[in-house]
């Protein structure tokens, strides 16, 4: 999968993009992650990508020139199977919509600043509109690196056990179970004696349950 990121502030991606999964998906090819700053695309020679906004009001809106040349450039080299801009009045993400994201080949993401961009790229270029949260972050990289990290490790090969995945919480619209590890005892605390039994079954079942009783308490709304 090939994801192409247009930011005024590419340094906000690296960190969350450059390590740990999102990192080895890159190594190993199964994902390329491209930032390009808004600024090559600049209506002037100070770099100017944003302007006052029509009507008055406080903040500056992200100027229609400099982001049609971006997506029309970037779109040269590849077709886009969606053209995403963060923004807190988009759809909800979730799970499912990772899922779906990540059976594409092909993403152009914007990231959004200051009182966001022109509505007419909103309206020409953007197939989808996408909200991490009903809270307002100073601009879209950080919702950016959330997306691209919840799409990255669904890519077939990127987690070692693949079906990790797939228990993941809210993939069934359940939450997960719980996890226990080494030691079997600590100051008492003891590990359910079900998943020291080594009856597979049995194990199975109790995680099922317990993660219906931990969605009935925690997220009934997911059931
Ligand atoms: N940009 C600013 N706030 C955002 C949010 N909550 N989700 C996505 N993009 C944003």
């Amino acid at each position: 999968m090939h994801i192409d990121i247009i930011t005024v502030v590419p340094e906000l991606l690296e960190s969350p993009l450059g390590h740990s999964i999102m990192k080895r998906a890159q190594e190993k090819n199964l994902l390329t992650v491209k930032t390009h700053h808004l600024r090559q695309w600049a209506v002037n020679e100070y770099g100017q990508v944003d302007d006052y906004q029509y009507g008055g009001g406080a903040g500056m809106v992200m100027m229609c020139e400099p982001l049609a040349n971006a997506i029309e450039g970037l779109s040269k080299e590849r077709s886009y199977d969606d053209i995403i801009y963060m923004t807190p009045d988009g759809e909800q993400f979730n799970q499912s919509t990772a899922n779906q994201l990540s059976l594409k080949n092909n993403l152009l993401i914007i990231c959004g600043h200051y009182k966001g961009i022109d509505q007419r790229i909103r309206e020409h270029f953007i197939t989808r509109e996408i909200s991490i949260g009903d809270y307002v972050l100073s601009g879209g990289e950080l919702a950016a690196a959330v997306v691209v990290d919840a799409i990255g490790r669904l890519l077939p090969g990127v987690l070692n056990n693949e079906t990790s995945a797939l228990f993941d919480s809210f993939q069934d619209n359940l939450l997960a179970p719980p996890v226990y590890t080494r030691p079997a005892d600590f100051r008492g605390w003891k590990v359910p004696d079900i998943l020291l039994s080594g009856d597979l079954k049995k194990i199975e079942d109790w995680r099922y349950d317990q993660s219906v009783e931990r969605t009935t308490s925690k997220r009934p709304d997911l059931l």
